[in-house]
């Protein structure tokens, strides 16, 4: 029996984060770690970090100065960095900032049992290669009692695409898809640990291409149907995707399969087909235009959500106005809006910037609609009945609080044995970042 130590992780940015550092938790607990959410309490500090915009290593820096003092008064404290800065910036962290032990890139952590070995022996260790091997394949294949029932689940990893102003492509690697035979088997640990809803996450999730049981390549449409046949699993969703790779079954199981959510999160960055073109994107906005419409078709109570990018080198104001057309025309739910920030290493970084006060005031302009279009789209499901899956205590006292199909945040006063429930609720209000409901008492 190894002894008893405690470890704290701090997750930064995507939902893949978030999932690694639960993987990375259950790795390291077959060496004697368990979780502890208080850094003054730990062994050894994880941070997970995001590279996709701006001053992702400055925030490194900073966190790892807050962690200084805990150092002074516990040696033994060890340190490191995951997830995409240490791929990106793994050697300069470790040679700038000492006190760092450990790094290891997003493809490796599978190896951190064995580095963690050599950090307590005295080492440091540094991983941020992208092997051969299936990194799944060495993480334990029995998932630790989820947080909720709510879950992520990996189903591909990386980007083929090179957007000119993504580091994705650099930091996660190439596309990978997992084979279903795995998902498979990680998706009823999950259910069967009482897990009702999964989110299948890949960088560019709709370009899934997993082996199938027979050796045949399978889409994410025909993985999710398969999904959709676990029993207890209940419901399904899927981000993020790229237009390109909507293909004729995806679309067709957002209206034939009663699993799959009706929330898709479907990033168009821009409006205007030359930015479109030079953010090497590969589609127009009427083609993107044009494959809303087909999905809307397929389910007309679709929630859409996107994701934007303001200020990217070359966007003139007549381009910008091009984006607000489109978002006037398509109509969001919900959104994430962004000023470009130049990664290094990335094509678009070498381009000349759109003046910040200029990207401030678009990124301004853009959210306004973008805001005003989910406000509206909030109110409007005022008085409607939603399903929710009940996750967690509510803000208020004797409040509980789940997600609807379209992924609002609802509360409502309900007792605490709901939680892990699926319920309809009447929604009654609606606020800045979620609504309100009472729960439609059922028959016993
Ligand atoms: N600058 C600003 N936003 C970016 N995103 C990705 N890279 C950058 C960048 N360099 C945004 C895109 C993407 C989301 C995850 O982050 O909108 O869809
Ligand atoms: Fe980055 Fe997404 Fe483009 Fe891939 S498709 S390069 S992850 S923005």
């Amino acid at each position: 029996m190894s002894e008893t130590r405690k470890l704290y992780i701090k997750t930064y940015g995507c939902q893949m984060n978030v999932y690694d550092s639960e993987r990375m938790a259950e790795a390291l607990g077959a060496k004697g770690y368990v979780q502890t959410d208080r850094p003054d309490d730990a062994d050894m500090i994880l941070l997970n970090t995001c590279h996709i915009r701006e001053k992702a290593v400055e925030k490194v820096y900073s966190e790892l100065g807050r962690f200084r003092p805990l150092r002074h008064t516990k040696p033994d404290l060890k340190i490191g960095v995951a997830g995409c800065v240490a791929q990106a910036e793994g050697e300069e962290i470790m040679r700038r900032q000492p006190m760092v032990d450990l790094v290891v890139g997003p493809q490796t952590y599978h190896r951190l049992p064995a580095m963690v070995e050599a950090v307590q022996a005295g080492g440091t260790a540094r991983d941020t290669a992208f092997p051969e091997e299936d990194k799944f394949q060495h993480l334990p294949k029995v998932r630790k009692h989820p947080r909720g029932p709510a879950a992520f689940l990996t189903v591909q990893e990386g980007c083929n695409k090179f957007c000119a102003f993504c580091v994705v492509p650099y930091t996660r690697g190439a596309e990978v898809s997992r084979p279903v035979r795995q998902l498979l088997h990680e998706a009823r640990e999950l259910v069967a640990r009482g897990v009702r809803e999964i989110t299948l996450l890949g960088q560019n999730v709709n370009a899934y291409h997993g082996e199938g049981p027979e050796g045949q390549e399978w889409g994410l449409a025909r993985l999710i149907r398969t999904l959709a046949g676990i029993d207890g699993l209940d419901r399904i969703r899927f981000t993020t995707s790229h237009p390109d790779d909507m293909d004729e079954d995806l679309i067709a199981a957002h209206g034939d399969c009663d699993k799959l959510m009706p929330y898709l999160h479907l990033p168009v960055q821009a409006g205007s087909n030359r930015i479109l073109k030079a953010m090497n994107r590969k589609y127009t906005a009427e083609a993107y235009i044009r494959l809303i419409e087909r999905i809307r078709a397929a389910r007309p109570d679709l929630l859409l959500s996107g994701d934007f990018i303001v200020g990217f080198p070359g966007e003139t104001e007549a381009d910008f106005q091009a984006t607000l057309d489109l978002v006037k025309t398509v109509g969001y739910g919900q959104a994430y809006s962004f000023k470009y920030s130049a990664r290094p290493g990335t094509p678009a970084a070498e381009r000349t910037p759109v003046p910040p006060e200029q990207a401030d005031d678009r990124l301004r302009r853009l959210q306004a609609l973008l805001g005003a279009q989910q406000r509206t789209t909030q109110e409007a499901m005022v008085g409607r009945v939603v399903r929710v899956l009940f996750e967690k205590p509510g803000r208020l006292e004797g409040q509980q609080v789940g997600k609807s199909e379209y992924l609002h945040a609802v509360h409502a006063a309900a007792p605490k044995a709901i939680r892990g429930q699926i319920a309809p609720v009447r929604l009654t209000g609606s606020s800045a970042n979620s609504l309100a409901g009472e729960l439609i008492q059922t028959a016993p």
